[in-house]
């Protein structure tokens, strides 16, 4: 349990470095048993999300190390395909060690994964695909189990833009014997960086970014070396705060191009943005207006993930703003702690609505989940007085060190464990 103390209503100011992307590198560190290769991963941050994975590896038999923002693999000698249920539980993207073995090795016992709890996450179209690629997949209640004596390559339709199934897909392809072509993938920067890595292990993919994925076969490297990209949600989270509190602030070593979004919304907020090729500049006085509707959708749409920080941002906004959110269905636990500060929020259905309130004042909230709990972070930021952020260990899943960037720019925010 982290508590987070803060002291709100500090300006923002300076420059900050954003850390690399966490959902770029988790199914990368799946992939990384494809190959039985030496693999170097750069720019990985430091979470408990990534060292859960690494523990998955070693106990899969590989080698897998982390020094600071640089990680090792060696995959050669994995030697087991079994996943533990109790790591399978402590995040979601565990299972993407689904594709990523059936490729290896041909078969993968895990049970059902965890992850933050947004409402129903079933993996009915993570089943699929690997029944789609030759796979006899059979499930109860404390296990999965997939095997196949050979992967076909075939055509996939992707009921829904779904990343995870999207990434297993994508992993599982690589094990195929023949073309497999992913119809309505899903199109996010991690997608693209994942098709990257990929390609160095040995991939012949191509098409990431677009709505169709083709993967032609595989022939393994035994050295690879790779640079994840820059997290855009993190990024995302300090502009967020910066333009409740008000500052001028400027992100360093980031892809403005994969946030362009959430600047086009802060923009219309009020704020001056200016981005470059890898920084973005943002000025805020901290008086911000209603940007309308925002309305979250697989990438190129708003993101579903920036869809609490912003909601964070316009508390105080004047005029009422509309969040629907359309990719999960219980992502609004952050309402009622936000209610705690004094916001004024309704919800119906799939939308609520923001009425921006003068001043909000600091309280004890808790945080439900990764992002909702970072938009706590940054309600407290723009409120007046003291707050306590309790976390079930939420936000280090995602957030690297983000007690001391954000005191670089001049928060007062202390985490205690
Ligand atoms: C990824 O989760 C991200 N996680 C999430 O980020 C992000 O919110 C989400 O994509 C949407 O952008 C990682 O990359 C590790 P989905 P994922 O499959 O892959 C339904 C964060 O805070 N669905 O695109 O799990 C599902 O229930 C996290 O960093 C099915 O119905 O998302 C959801 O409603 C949280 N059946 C929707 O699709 C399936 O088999 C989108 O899920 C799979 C998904």
């Amino acid at each position: 349990m982290a508590l987070w103390h803060i002291n709100g209503g500090n300006r923002l100011e300076g420059a900050c470095t954003v850390q690399g992307s966490k959902n770029a590198v988790l199914p990368m560190l799946a992939a990384s048993v494809i190959a039985g290769a030496d693999t170097e991963l750069m720019n990985v941050p430091v979470l408990s999300d990534v060292d859960v994975s690494l523990q998955i590896l070693r106990n899969l038999g590989c080698q897998a190390v982390q020094s600071g923002n640089d990680v090792y693999i060696n995959s050669k000698n994995l030697s087991d395909n079994h996943i533990p249920c109790e790591m399978m539980k402590s995040m979601r993207s565990s299972v993407l060690f689904m594709g990523a073995l059936l490729a290896r090795c041909g078969e993968v016992h895990m049970c059902a994964p965890g992850g933050c709890m947004l409402g129903e996450r079933p993996i009915d179209i993570h089943l699929d695909v690997m029944r789609k690629l030759g796979a006899d997949v059979r499930c109860d209640d404390s296990e999965i189990v997939c095997r196949a004596e050979k992967l076909r390559g075939t055509r996939i339709e992707l009921p829904f833009r779904s990343v995870g199934a999207t990434e297993n897909a994508m992993l599982a392809a690589c094990g195929a014997e023949g073309t497999t072509e992913i119809y309505g993938a899903a199109m996010e920067p991690e997608i693209v960086d994942l098709q990257e890595y990929l390609r160095k292990l040995g991939a012949y993919m191509s098409g990431a970014g677009t709505d169709r994925i083709v993967i032609s076969g595989f022939s393994p490297d035994s050295h690879v070396g790779h640079r994840v990209i820059p997290d855009r949600i993190v990024a995302s989270t300090i502009l967020c705060a910066a333009a409740s509190c008000g500052g001028d602030i400027e992100l360093i070593g980031v892809a403005p191009q994969h946030f362009s979004q959430i600047q086009l919304f802060l923009n219309t907020a009020g704020c001056d943005i200016i981005s470059g090729k890898r920084n973005v500049r943002l000025r805020s006085n901290g008086k911000l207006h209603h940007t309308g509707r925002v309305i979250t959708a697989p990438y190129p749409g708003f993101p579903t993930d920036v869809q609490p920080l912003l909601m964070a941002a316009l508390l105080k906004a004047e005029g009422d703003t509309f969040f629907t959110e359309n990719i999960f269905e219980r992502r609004f636990a952050h309402v009622a702690e936000f209610r705690r500060f004094g916001a004024d929020i309704e919800i119906c259905g799939k939308t609520a609505r923001v009425k921006g309130v003068k001043t909000l004042k600091g309280t004890n909230a808790f945080a439900a989940d990764l992002r909702g709990g970072a938009a706590l972070l940054i309600a407290g930021l723009e409120s007046e007085g003291k707050s306590v952020v309790h976390d079930k260990d939420y936000i280090c899943r995602g957030y690297e060190i983000f007690d001391r960037k954000l005191r670089a720019l001049g928060a007062d925010i202390v985490m205690e464990i």
